[in-house]
């Protein structure tokens, strides 16, 4: 089942146009400048790196970073753009590394993708363990929005134009807090399925799980640019500290 949803050569090779349709390229500068804020100079990881769409330009202001991803599709295309972020594949649900770190970062929903709860305690405590005393993790990803659902089943249009029209197509499974999603992406004669599965989180029981890892909320933004978290918010950028030195 893992296998199914790492990113495949397909999905690596056009994450820049996903990213791009969702609005993550235009703020990649918003995103940098918050993580830039809390490396201290210092050295920062990345969980679930991908192609570098953060890790370069952060790597670019000085910043060393490091990343860990599981896919090895992602990881060639990261290598293409640069040599300065080193990079391993490794899982972020259960990771290790002797280097201790002033920043760690998990953005753009990738924590979701760990779709236990016993996978997403698991990193927050991985990423606990690898953070120096003054550590800061920072966290972003959707508010779960489960409206709109008909007997447990969703689909939404992502994308129609004269050349593409995207579909993704989810089924709720309310017991594990998952949604199994399918990105159906027709194009020309062609149709892609590009699967995975995401276990949805509200952000009080993210505090809750942090606690247990050892980590403590000290701010939370409901955008890059540091806009208030309000109820009507749709995502969130979570930063703990450690509780323990
Ligand atoms: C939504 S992409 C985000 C990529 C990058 N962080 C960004 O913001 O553009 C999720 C990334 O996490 C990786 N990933 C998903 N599950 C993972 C896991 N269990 N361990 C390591 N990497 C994982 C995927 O291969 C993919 O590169």
């Amino acid at each position: 089942m893992d296998n199914d949803f790492i990113y495949d050569e397909h999905w690596a090779s056009n994450y820049q146009n996903f990213a791009r349709m969702h609005g993550r390229i235009a703020e990649v500068d918003e995103t940098v400048t918050f993580l830039e804020g809390y490396s201290r100079g210092g050295c920062a990881l990345e969980l679930g790196i991908g192609d570098g769409r953060v890790a370069v330009p952060l790597s670019d202001r000085g910043v060393r970073v490091h990343g860990i991803d599981n896919s090895d599709s992602m990881l060639e295309q990261l290598a293409k753009r640069t040599d300065l972020v080193k990079a391993w594949k490794e899982n972020i649900a259960d990771f290790k590394t002797a280097q201790r770190y002033n920043l760690v970062y998990c953005v753009y929903n990738t924590f979701q993708l760990l779709f236990t709860r016993d996978a997403q305690l698991a990193c927050l405590r991985s990423a606990a363990e690898v953070l120096d005393d003054q550590g800061i993790l920072v966290i972003e990803f959707d508010v779960p929005a489960l409206e709109g659902f008909v007997n447990g089943q969703k689909t939404t249009t992502v994308l129609v134009d004269h050349e593409n029209t995207i579909l993704n197509a989810h089924v709720h499974d309310p017991l594990k807090q998952n949604l199994v999603s399918s990105l159906l992406w027709f194009s020309g004669a062609s149709v892609r399925r590009l699967p995975y599965r995401a276990r949805y989180v509200y952000p009080q029981e993210l505090d809750t799980m942090a606690e247990r890892a050892g980590l403590k909320l000290a701010e939370r933004w409901g955008d890059w640019a540091r806009g208030a978290f309000t109820e009507g918010s749709k995502r969130h950028v979570s930063v703990y500290r450690r509780t323990t030195q």
